[in-house]
């Protein structure tokens, strides 16, 4: 069976499909899959372009698909599964875990789906007795009303600015940094 790996200049963009607030079947969330790829790329990646969080490509987003949670819907319209939303959690040592690329799609936003998607991350760390999860965001009420709270970003240990010092923000950092503890130690 051939390889799926696009050779150079033959790959198909996908943009963020617009969806009616009409169109949304019941949404369902669940672990990522390959299939899920294209559409948490437009998802992700839409919100990028306009700077509210980092970009992911889909090298890294299939490297990475089992941090991954997808809410899914079926449009009425077309039958067709369309993801809107996502959320990844990354573990980046025994007691430190991260929230990454949470976006939910504009048509379902404002009615508690970021924050079930937040829920299903941290209960994620219950199961795997992680005790502590961060996120750096710009939206920090949104956090805050998931249960995060400020937590001043030096006291995070270096391995957390790997990450960073990848992104284009890496000297003028304008987020926040929010820690939830998710078992009392
Ligand atoms: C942030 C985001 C995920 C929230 O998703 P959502 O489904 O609209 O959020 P919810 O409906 O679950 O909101 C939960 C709570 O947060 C509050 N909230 C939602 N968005 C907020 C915002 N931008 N600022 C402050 N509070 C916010 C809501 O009022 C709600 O409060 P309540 O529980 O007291 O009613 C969504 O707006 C999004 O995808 N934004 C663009 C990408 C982004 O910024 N991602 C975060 C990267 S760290």
């Amino acid at each position: 069976m051939p390889l799926n790996i696009p050779s150079f200049g033959s790959e198909t963009t996908v943009s963020l499909p617009e969806i009616h607030s009409d169109d949304l079947g019941e949404i369902h969330i669940r672990p990522a899959k390959i299939g899920d790829v294209h559409g948490m790329s437009a998802l992700i990646n839409n919100y990028a372009s306009r700077n509210v969080m980092l970009a992911r490509g889909p090298l890294y987003l299939y490297q990475h698909i089992q941090d991954y949670i997808v809410a899914t819907t079926i449009l009425k319209s077309s039958g067709q599964e369309c993801v809107v939303g996502c959320g990844a959690l990354n573990i980046l040592w025994s007691d430190l875990a991260e929230i990454r690329s949470l976006a939910v799609h504009k048509s379902c936003q404002h009615k508690g789906l970021g924050k079930q998607v937040v829920e299903h991350l941290i209960q994620r760390c219950r199961e795997l007795d992680m005790p502590r999860v961060f996120c750096f965001t710009l939206v920090d009420g949104f956090f805050r009303s998931c249960g995060f709270t400020d937590f001043k970003r030096e006291l995070l240990p270096p391995v957390v600015w790997t990450e960073c010092s990848k992104c284009p923000k890496f000297f003028q950092c304008d987020e926040i940094s929010m820690l939830y503890e998710v078992l009392s130690l």
